[in-house]
């Protein structure tokens, strides 16, 4: 904002400063005098600013925002603004049943609520674990008010004898170190508590360093926010800034529908893949861009992702953790790299007031060994896949993790390359295949393709994280590490599981899946895109006909019910499509 330019009358002075009705402005101001700020305070026409509070017990993983909050405060307040510390509803990827991806559309929900119908001006959204990022970002579209993205960042690398552990991967990678007899229970629990040393969310490219990269590559985050790790103190100088900057956006009416834009969501595309990030990008990005009114079609992810290197060495896709990649430059570094190939929207305007081009400058990484060269990447093409085919209309591979011993053994068959054929074998939901996965009767060898269904957001319901599922002890004790899987619900973003996820329509909706049965071939062909059972229209027919659909679970509570009703496939977002049609609340006064 210029000196003569008069800031924008805010919304909170219909609140504090409204001479129409005198009784409602007392009733309002008297009650917020109890945390200390006075009327004349409130009505001076500062700008509140919400801090949207990710942080408590049950959401360790952002529990450093309850500290990070002090140093935002003082920002706000040095910058002229008001804060207002309230909390969101508490997500813990790891310990939510039946999934966390319940709750995200349910902190959405309540984040909608609250910038809504509150005296808030701007916000200050806290993120850290998976879907606190998304969810929060979303509300912040739907409401459409000023809004600033402070990651919590991840934990310190965690070690273990002498060997890199990262969050979740080493729980993969353990499971079969268990299961070939290479480790026991003591061993195991000893690698899964070393991997978290410190404060902080997930510490390899998992889902939450993928969300908060990304809500930096949409510009919704300070230039290098996402990747400081949570106990450094550039993290209380980032709260400081972000406090600041803030109050400044709210002058400058400086909006999420002027930043997520289609082009800002490409280049966040752009980015996952460079990073190696999490496949439940693919959901959480959708979703993002459905709510500020951008329609991404399958076809982005071959366009603007697949074709893109794997430049990130970073756990699962490669070697490190997050000290280094944050060291090595960060996510600015990783998207430095993307411009100078020409792979990235430079124009994007971005919170900082600047572009995405102005704010990357100088940020080139200084170790290549972390963050590779655009030209001289760990691996080409390396974004998702986007498959289809007659079991479902959109599924989603991430390349980055096929190993090179698993192309070999699967991929590189002369004259057939990128095709693999295989015998399904198929479970219904993570019980059944916990129950019979070493079950000989079942004969899974090295040409199976393990199938989970019932696992998508109607089935579970939320949609759960269980189909990179692990061969038999058997396979692992004969050295087949992985075998393909196939799945309509999501992976941890921390597995190195070569699978086929996301699978839309799912099982529980009519879904192809439903009608596969154990024994059927399965041909994927990852040039063309495709993968079918190799199963004729009559049969498919016939058993549609004759045979009961799989089991559905009961609803268990009132929300799995109403998200059940409301809530769309993953391919599309896993959105509440009811949702969509709110957006720029904050310009319609609540009554
Ligand atoms: Fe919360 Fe990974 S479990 S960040
Ligand atoms: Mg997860």
């Amino acid at each position: 904002m210029s000196g003569d330019e008069k800031p924008p009358r805010l919304r909170s002075r219909d609140w504090f400063d409204n001479a129409e009705r005198w009784d409602q402005t007392a009733l309002y101001l008297e009650r917020f005098m109890n945390y200390g700020v006075t009327p004349e305070e409130l009505r001076s026409g500062k700008p509140i600013i919400g801090i949207a509070q990710s942080g408590s017990d049950l959401s360790p993983c952002n529990r450093i925002h309850l500290e990070l909050a002090k140093r935002t405060r003082d920002g706000i307040r040095d910058a002229g603004g008001i804060p207002i510390e309230f909390p969101v509803h508490p997500i813990f990827e790891n310990c939510r049943r039946p999934t966390a991806a319940l709750d995200r559309n349910l902190l959405y929900l309540g984040l909608v609520e609250l910038l809504n119908g509150y005296p808030i001006d701007g916000v200050v959204l806290t993120t850290g674990c998976d879907k606190t990022t998304p969810s929060q970002i979303m509300a912040a579209s739907t409401v459409d008010i000023p809004a600033i993205v402070l990651s919590g960042g991840p934990m310190l690398d965690g070690w273990h004898e002498g060997e890199l552990v990262g969050s979740g991967t080493v729980i993969w990678r353990s499971r079969r170190k268990l299961a070939a007899g290479e480790i026991d229970e003591a061993e195991f629990l000893d690698r899964a508590t070393s991997s978290a040393p410190s404060a902080g969310h997930c510490n390899s490219m998992g889902t939450a360093s993928t969300m908060n990269a990304v809500a930096e590559a949409l510009g919704m985050s300070l230039t290098g926010c996402a990747a400081i790790p949570a106990p450094y103190r550039e993290r209380g100088q980032y709260a400081y800034r972000t406090g600041r900057r803030i109050v400044e956006m709210v002058l400058e009416d400086l909006r999420p529908s002027n930043i997520l834009t289609r082009e800002a969501f490409l280049n966040a595309i752009a980015a996952v893949s460079v990073i190696g990030g999490s496949s439940n990008a693919q959901p959480h990005i959708v979703a993002m861009a459905r709510h500020a009114g951008v329609e991404l079609e399958p076809d982005v992810w071959q366009q603007h992702g697949y074709v893109l290197p794997l430049l990130v060495n970073m756990q699962p896709a490669g070697k490190y953790l997050g000290e280094r990649f944050h060291r090595a430059g960060g996510v600015p570094a990783a998207m430095w790299e993307l411009l100078q190939a020409g792979r990235l929207n430079g124009d994007c305007l971005t919170c900082t007031g600047q572009s995405m081009a102005e704010n990357l400058g100088g940020h080139e990484s200084h170790d290549r060994e972390m963050i590779r060269p655009f030209g001289d990447p760990l691996m080409d093409r390396a974004g998702f896949l986007v498959l289809s085919g007659n079991m479902f209309d959109f599924g989603i591979l991430k390349t980055s993790v096929i190993s090179d011993e698993f192309r070999q053994r699967y991929l590189s068959r002369p004259g057939a390359e990128g095709v693999f054929e295989g015998r399904a074998i198929v479970f219904d939901g993570s019980d059944d295949y916990h129950h019979r996965i070493n079950d000989p009767e079942l004969g899974i060898d090295e040409n199976s393709i393990l199938v989970m269904r019932g696992s998508g957001v109607i089935g579970w319901p939320g949609s759960a994280e269980v189909v990179n599922m692990q061969p038999p002890d058997a396979l692992i004790r004969r050295g087949v590490m992985w075998l393909p899987t196939l799945g309509d619900g999501r992976q941890s973003g921390t597995s190195d599981s070569p699978s086929i996820l996301n699978c839309s329509p799912e099982s529980a909706v009519g879904g192809g899946l439903a009608w596969l049965r154990n024994g059927d071939a399965i041909r994927i062909d990852l040039n063309a895109g495709t993968c079918n059972a190799l199963v004729d229209a009559a049969e498919i027919a016939r058993r549609l006909a004759d045979e009961p659909p799989p089991p559905v679970p009961e609803s268990q509570t009132p929300w799995e019910e109403l998200f059940r009703e409301k809530t769309g496939q993953l391919g599309e977002g896993g959105v509440m499509e009811i949702a969509l049609k709110y957006r720029g609340t904050s310009k319609k006064l609540p009554r």
